[in-house]
């Protein structure tokens, strides 16, 4: 049995929460003991009365149940503070952007805390359950349309009235991955007139399949790496992408960008000369704002007006949805606790590849989201970024030798 803590968020204005009254029924139920901080689901309407009911116990003081637990699972990135009350050997589940926090990484590993990654589940059919990129991604692709429509001096669809005809709304969704095929249904159900970019060739049938429009930029390079993500492009294809989507660009009443690359600022997709030749009225909604986002005008964090054009640059828009938002995030972590729980022990195995890493199909390697562990950086690229040298596997023992039969006797 594990003793597993929820603490309340800190970071500022965030209402998500790490374990629902449902999830915590089942962790109770693989063996676990949970404590939930005083009133850390309230920023998504779960009161501490629910989490009672479903088998947790209420832990008043943040640093005794950070300090206490086997696990701790959250949303942020945990500070460096919290990470030191911590138990040696305990674990922690949360996003950690290692890249970014290479020091919150290096005190992870001297603790000796295990810290799985949520934002690094490998993106493989097993590990679906698990991936709280897209739980997420996929919530701020809907609410971006819904702020598109909000912002708009005009309505989505086509309305015949006596009056005369208004016709549909234009709406340019450039990034068809999770977040991006999700603003596809939303604004098709919405009524919009839907177009749609990305690099990466396999989508056009997704995007096609939904109903919208698909601008193609017709190239021979391979713009897809592993794990469904796109690649950096070339000089000619940015060039040539630039070039065929201007028109649809101008002629938008709302784009919604989506584009990112892993690991890389997101690419520069709306140059400012195209704002100035948007429509007075048009609205951006840039999820790419995170990563510096895919207009040059966003502003990371606020909504600005420019040329008459109202660009959002809001972020983690899944916030606005604390809900569904925990609901599914809390799912995702569950799973993760679930996997690694086998008759109410709980022990990481380094051998599942969402853990420990893997290879595909055709024997490329993988990172799992275990980060650190027993003291040890695991991720081979983290590694890299912290200069540390690649991690040697270890010999699996062999097993012991069958005892010679003996020799039979000379005649
Ligand atoms: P993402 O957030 O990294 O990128 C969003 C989209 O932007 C991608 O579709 C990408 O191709 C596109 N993009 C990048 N540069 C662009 C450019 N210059 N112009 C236009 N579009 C550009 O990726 P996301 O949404 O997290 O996932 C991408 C794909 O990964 C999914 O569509 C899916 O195929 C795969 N995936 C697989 C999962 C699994 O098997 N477990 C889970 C989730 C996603």
């Amino acid at each position: 049995m594990a003793t597993i803590f929820i603490p309340k968020e800190t970071t500022a204005g965030e209402r998500r929460v790490a374990a629902t009254p449902d999830t915590v029924k089942k962790l109770v139920k693989d063996g676990h003991a949970v404590s939930v901080q005083l009133g850390a689901g309230l920023g998504a309407f779960y009161p501490d009365q629910e989490y009672i009911d479903a088998g947790a116990t209420i832990e008043p003081e943040a640093a005794k149940g950070w300090g206490t637990a086997d696990i701790v699972a959250q949303f942020n990135v945990p500070s460096e503070d919290a990470v030191r009350q911590m138990k040696e050997g305990a674990t922690v589940i949360s996003f950690i952007w290692a890249f970014d926090n290479l020091r919150l990484v290096e005190t992870l590993a001297a603790r000796k805390i295990s810290a799985f990654a949520m934002d690094a589940v490998p993106r493989t059919t097993r590990a679906q359950k698990d991936d709280a990129l897209t739980s997420q991604a996929s919530l701020a692709g809907y609410k971006a349309v819904l702020l598109a429509a909000a912002n708009l001096p005009k309505i989505l669809p086509m309305q015949m009235t006596a009056a005369g005809t208004l016709r549909p709304a234009k709406i340019v969704i450039i990034g068809a991955g999770v977040a991006g095929l999700q603003a596809i249904a939303t604004a098709k159900r919405l009524g919009a007139i839907v177009e749609v970019s990305d690099v990466r060739p396999e989508v056009k049938e997704q995007v096609q399949s939904l109903g919208a429009v698909y601008i193609e930029v017709k190239t021979d390079e391979n713009l897809s790496a592993v794990g469904g993500y796109a690649k950096e492009q070339s000089e000619d294809f940015k060039k040539k992408q630039a070039e065929v989507l201007r028109e649809h660009l101008i002629a938008a009443d709302a784009i919604i960008t989506t584009a990112l690359i892993p690991y890389r600022p997101a690419p520069k997709l709306i140059a400012a000369e195209i704002v100035q030749n948007m429509r007075p009225g048009s609205v951006i909604v840039d999820l790419a704002a995170e990563r510096g986002g895919n207009c040059e005008l966003t502003e990371s964090g606020k909504t600005v007006v420019k040329n008459g054009v109202t660009i959002i640059g809001e972020l983690a828009l899944a916030n606005t949805l604390p809900v569904h938002a925990s609901e599914q995030y809390a799912k995702n972590v569950q799973n993760v606790l679930s996997d690694a729980t086998k008759k109410g022990v709980f022990a990481w195995d380094l051998k599942d590849d969402i853990v420990g890493g893997g290879k595909t199909k055709d024997g490329q390697a993988f990172p799992g989201g275990l980060i650190t562990h027993a003291g040890e950086v695991l991720h081979p690229k983290v590694r890299e970024a912290m200069k540390l040298p690649p991690l040697v596997p270890k010999e699996e023992p062999k097993p012991a030798e069958a005892p010679k039969a003996p020799e039979p006797a000379k005649a």
